[in-house]
């Protein structure tokens, strides 16, 4: 993958199972934001992406996103001047609108706030948000690009909290994230990039027991 002259990321192969969470973690630029937008279908790609048997590689994003695989987009990008429920019912994507009522039983904060402006709503709650809009189009695989990007730690918690749950319903996804002990945490198996490669790879849990991952990512010294 390559932006220009740029090489982003570079001869990676990594897989994600069905109803586990994989996380991608490493530094900035290491290349986890571009490898999603490769299997998005948002940037070209060289090689192989194959999602349920099927080749994605050059296939355009609204067919990947009806193959199953919705992200929840790095910054959130939900629309501020609407309110929460007309936010949610673009996640419907044409399905009917007594789905709503699976993402307040999940998001109960969201049911309570349903009609105010998406915009007054906290940074955790605006998160909540995005993950539960992109849920309503029940993706096969949910991809998550720094969910806790920008938000007070007590809310990072909240955040976390959200995605364990998912995890324990058995919510395939796939979490890019800068906090690597969270989602090594949470994560059945996860990658480690650095310059556009993966250079380490294991369960979470191996991954987190790791003395060079703790010295790099996790800050133990
Ligand atoms: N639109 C772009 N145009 C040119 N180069 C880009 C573009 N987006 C990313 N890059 C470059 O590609 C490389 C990988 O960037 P990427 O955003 O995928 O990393 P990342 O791991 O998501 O980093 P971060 O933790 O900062 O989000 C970096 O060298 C970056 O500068
Ligand atoms: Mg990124």
């Amino acid at each position: 993958m390559r932006y220009g002259a740029v090489e982003a990321v570079h001869g990676i192969s990594f897989g994600v199972e069905p109803g586990q969470v994989t996380a991608l973690i490493g530094a900035n630029g290491a290349g986890k934001s571009s490898t999603l937008a490769a299997i998005s279908g948002l940037v070209p790609a060289g090689g192989r992406i194959r999602f349920a048997g099927h080749e994605i590689v050059g296939r355009p994003p609204h067919e990947i996103v009806r193959a199953g695989i919705v992200q929840v987009p790095e910054g959130r990008e939900i629309l501020a001047r609407m309110s929460v429920e007309e936010n949610l019912l673009m996640g419907l994507r044409g399905r009917d609108r007594s789905h709503l009522a699976s993402a307040y039983e999940r998001f109960p904060i969201l049911g309570e706030r349903r009609a105010l402006l998406a915009g007054s709503l906290s940074g955790g709650e605006q998160q909540m948000l995005a993950i539960a809009r992109a849920l309503l189009a029940e993706p096969r695989l949910l991809l998550l690009d720094e969910p806790s990007l920008g938000l007070a730690p007590l809310v990072v918690a909240r955040v976390f909290d959200a995605l364990a749950d998912l995890r324990r319903q058995g919510v395939t996804m796939l979490l890019v994230e800068q906090n690597a002990l969270r989602a090594l945490r949470l994560a059945h198996h996860a990658y480690v990039m650095d310059l556009g490669r993966i250079v380490m790879r294991g369960t979470g849990e191996a991954l987190l027991k790791d003395e060079g991952v703790a010295r790099t990512y996790l800050g133990v010294t």
